[in-house]
């Protein structure tokens, strides 16, 4: 059982530009320093083969709490594999970026939704970007990591897509025994990815915790 505990809080202190004290004085904004509170204590429990759903409005928190939580996992000992670090090779095709043989490359597409022969041959400036998306995923799912961590999970794909892709990574990551990590406003998630936890970001502190399979 691993325990972390999210503390997080800026100074609200602004420069003061004459634009800035304008502003103050016609919204009655007071422009003294004080604590703007994101995580106040927050402990979880996170443990391989969990899937972890940050949910909440933008500038709620999630990032942070996605960051957090994967600095404190490596502090640990943890390999992380950010989705949004993978770096692709510009010179090969899709089905060449990924896995010891064919077998395993269709494989690791297929589960990160391409099955397209065509989207195989292409190299990664000749793919939508929905479509990188999905070969990063696999690359991700490719990698030997223990934590997979993706912000901003499907932003570039239609529903039905982020809800597929969803399904069948966690399917994987479950299997492998890895801990799988996403951050996204979108809240329909919750079937495909069944998670362990899920946290539900609010405004400054507030945030609600759920506890699944
Ligand atoms: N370096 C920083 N200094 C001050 N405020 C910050 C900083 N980084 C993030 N914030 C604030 O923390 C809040 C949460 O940010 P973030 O986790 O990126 O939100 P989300 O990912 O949910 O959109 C936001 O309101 C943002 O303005
Ligand atoms: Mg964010």
């Amino acid at each position: 059982m691993t325990h972390y505990v999210l503390n997080r809080s800026f100074n609200t202190s602004v420069k003061r530009t004459e634009r800035v004290l304008e502003i103050a004085e016609a919204f009655g904004l007071g422009l003294s320093d004080t604590q703007f509170v994101v995580y106040d204590n927050l402990e979880l429990e996170v443990n391989a083969g969990d899937v972890v759903y940050i949910t909440g409005q933008s500038g709620s928190g999630k990032s942070l709490a996605l960051k957090d939580l994967a600095a404190q996992m490596e502090a640990g000992g943890l390999d992380i594999a950010d989705l949004n670090q993978v770096e692709l090779d510009p010179d090969l095709p899709a089905i060449d970026q990924i896995g010891a043989t064919m077998t395993e490359a269709t494989d690791l597409l297929s589960k990160a939704g391409i099955s397209d022969a065509y989207i195989y041959l292409r190299r990664p400036h000749e793919l939508s970007d929905g479509q990188r998306y999905r070969l990063k995923l696999a690359k991700v799912m490719n990698s030997t990591a223990d934590v997979w961590v993706a912000d901003e999970f499907g932003a570039v794909l239609d529903r039905v897509t982020a809800k597929a892709v969803a399904f069948s990574m966690q399917k994987v990551a479950r299997r492998m025994g890895k801990i799988f990590m996403v951050a996204t406003t979108h809240t329909d998630l919750v079937e495909e990815l069944a998670p362990s936890l899920t946290i539900i970001k609010r405004f400054r502190e507030k945030v609600e915790l759920q506890h699944g399979a």
